[in-house]
């Protein structure tokens, strides 16, 4: 009976010891994505020009990482603070944990290399080799041309540099050890030729992160197979209620099947006019976190290309209740 005992303990410490190791293996010896590429981004015009489009409308950059104004229809950003960071991402909202974007803008990233940036939007992991939680959605931005990256990064050099004090992120357990297994090291494609508008449109639509909100997510985030473009997933409103991202799979009765392509470049180019006044919201009102303003001014070619790459999506029939009113 005693050795029994002894081999029974002797087996607890083991399984004791493992997880020990295993633990501290995720919080110390991960992220694994190697050093940051010794780079040196040369600003030209084309890049600055290229940089500015991407970040503005298509990758969300400027869109995330400045405070958003939620009294106003689509929640525009607030002028005068671009790139400054600051948005609470809290538990209130949904979110496991709080979390802030960054100063993105020279007062934040002064110190960084060009190497250390692209290994941040590419890989997610910061200059100090630390995890960046995927709501920044790196693992899509590590599949496009590392010439767009290179744009973005010459481009955010030459923000205003604006002051802020960002609060330090608060994840919850166990994710804020789990998000150190998140960074994965790029695998950058080449961009499409822009003739090729359903693989130029697929290029933007993983770039514009079209693909990662309308693509159903299960509770943790990953996308469910099958349910490419599917919609559905839920955003709580900071002015109360929730608020879904639709089908735009090709289908007829639930997504956009039966949108012309006039109809979907109207529904985005409403919003480029800036004389256009945005609605004010209330508290339980509709809003949106579609950045309708930005997107807005995406370019006629690149519309048309993701409205052709849409339609070769599979339809899949899902029918989405847009918003719940608190
Ligand atoms: C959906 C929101 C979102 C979008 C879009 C987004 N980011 Fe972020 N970004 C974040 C958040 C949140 C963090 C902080 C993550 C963390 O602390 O784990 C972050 C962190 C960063 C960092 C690391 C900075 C630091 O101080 O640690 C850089 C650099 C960055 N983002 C640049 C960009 C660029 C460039 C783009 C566009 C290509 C972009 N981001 C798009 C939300 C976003
Ligand atoms: C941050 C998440 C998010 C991103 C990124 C996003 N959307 Fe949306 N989108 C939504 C939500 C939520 C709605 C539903 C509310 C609304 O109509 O604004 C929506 C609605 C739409 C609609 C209207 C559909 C309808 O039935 O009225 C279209 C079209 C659309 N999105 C296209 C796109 C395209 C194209 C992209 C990429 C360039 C994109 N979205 C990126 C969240 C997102």
């Amino acid at each position: 009976m005693k050795k029994f005992v002894k081999i029974l303990l002797g087996l607890v410490a083991l399984i004791v010891i493992v997880i020990v190791v295993l633990l501290s293996y995720v919080k110390f010896g991960l992220p694994k994505v190697g050093d940051p590429p010794d780079l040196q981004v040369n600003i030209t015009p084309e890049r600055l020009e290229r940089g500015e489009y991407l970040s503005w409308h298509v990758t969300g950059c400027i869109d995330c990482h400045t405070l958003r104004n939620p009294s106003l229809y689509s929640m525009p950003i607030m002028p005068g603070r671009e790139g400054a960071g600051g948005i609470r991402f809290s538990p209130e909202l949904g979110f496991p944990g709080v979390m802030y974007p960054s100063n993105i803008t020279p007062a934040g990233l002064g110190d960084w290399t060009d190497g250390e940036i692209f290994q941040a939007i590419t890989a997610g992991v910061d200059n100090e080799g630390n995890a960046l939680f995927p709501i920044m959605p790196y693992h899509d931005y590590g599949k496009m041309d590392k010439e767009d990256i290179y744009s973005i990064i010459a481009y955010i050099r030459t923000l205003e540099p604006i002051e802020s004090e960002i609060p330090e992120r608060e994840l919850d357990f166990p994710l804020n050890l789990i998000v150190n297994m998140m960074p994965e090291e790029p695998e950058f494609t080449k961009m499409p030729d822009p003739s090729d508008q359903v693989a130029y449109g697929e290029y933007l639509a993983n770039a514009g992160g079209c693909i990662h909100c309308h693509s159903t997510q299960d509770e943790k985030g990953m996308l469910i197979p099958g349910m490419l473009m599917a919609g559905g997933n839920e955003f709580i409103l900071p002015t109360g209620g929730v608020i879904r991202t639709s089908n735009l799979t090709s289908d007829d009765e639930t997504g956009v099947g039966k949108w012309t392509e006039e109809a979907f470049l109207l529904r985005f180019r409403i919003y480029a006019d800036s004389s256009m006044v945005l609605p004010e919201i209330r508290e339980g009102d509709l809003n949106t976190v579609m950045p309708w303003s930005l997107y807005g001014k995406i370019t006629e070619e690149d519309l048309r290309a993701i409205y052709r790459y849409l339609e070769t999506v599979k339809p899949i029939s899902n029918k989405v209740e847009k918003f719940t009113a608190p």
